[in-house]
């Protein structure tokens, strides 16, 4: 499975302030979509151009321009929201899938509560968008999800990730990219990642 740690100045700096204690609402909100834009920036990398000649200022000039549109954003609700503007500030064609999960007490696993998904969403490279990879349950059952509404490109951004979150990913959907700000040691007894952000849905939000 191919993971890109996007390793930038940039992004370890930005990473580096996201992780102070006590940081305000509104600078961990920008500062996790300046990372979001960063990690699009590589993303999209292999997005396709075609070439076309326009008129310039000194008279017919060959340009390139991206075909098409094909990307869908996929936040995974609530947390993956607060990626969301960055990555639209960088594709702002793409549509908008958004996933809401929560877990079934019973038996752990993720239940959709939520699903409205970009029309012909099969002909778009889907970007799921989650600050945190942790134990990976949720970005799963999404993944599975957008494959059986016939997405056949998927990756997956992500602030942080935790390598158990990506082993189970590797396991499950090898064929999703990951573009991550950073692989944290591990996941703690009760699913947050360490040093990891804390809860990341809270801070975006507000909530805490
Ligand atoms: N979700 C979070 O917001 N933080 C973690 O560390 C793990 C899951």
């Amino acid at each position: 499975m191919p993971v890109t740690v996007v390793d930038h100045p940039l992004v370890r700096h930005k990473l580096g302030l996201l992780r102070q204690k006590d940081l305000s609402t509104k600078a961990f909100r920008d500062l996790a979509n300046e990372v979001a834009r960063l990690l699009t920036y590589e993303a999209v990398k292999d997005l396709k151009t075609e070439k076309m000649v326009i008129e310039g200022w000194a008279g017919p000039v060959e340009v390139e321009q991206i075909r098409g549109k094909k990307i869908t954003v996929v936040p995974i609700l609530r947390a993956g929201l607060g990626m969301m503007d960055g990555v639209l500030d960088l594709v702002p064609g793409a549509k908008v899938s958004v996933v809401g999960m929560y877990r079934n007490e019973e038996t752990l696993e993720p239940v959709s509560y939520y699903v409205k998904l970009a029309k012909k969403i099969h002909k778009r490279t889907a970007l799921i968008l989650d600050p945190m990879l942790a134990t990976g349950g949720t970005l799963v059952a999404t993944v599975k999800l957008l494959k059986e509404h016939g997405c056949k490109k998927i990756k997956g951004l992500f602030l942080v990730a935790a390598p158990e979150g990506l082993a189970r990913l590797e396991q499950e959907h090898p064929d999703v990219d990951v573009y991550v700000a950073s692989i944290d040691e591990k996941l703690n007894e009760v699913g947050y990642i360490i040093p990891g952000l804390g809860d990341a849905g809270d801070k975006i939000f507000g909530t805490k």
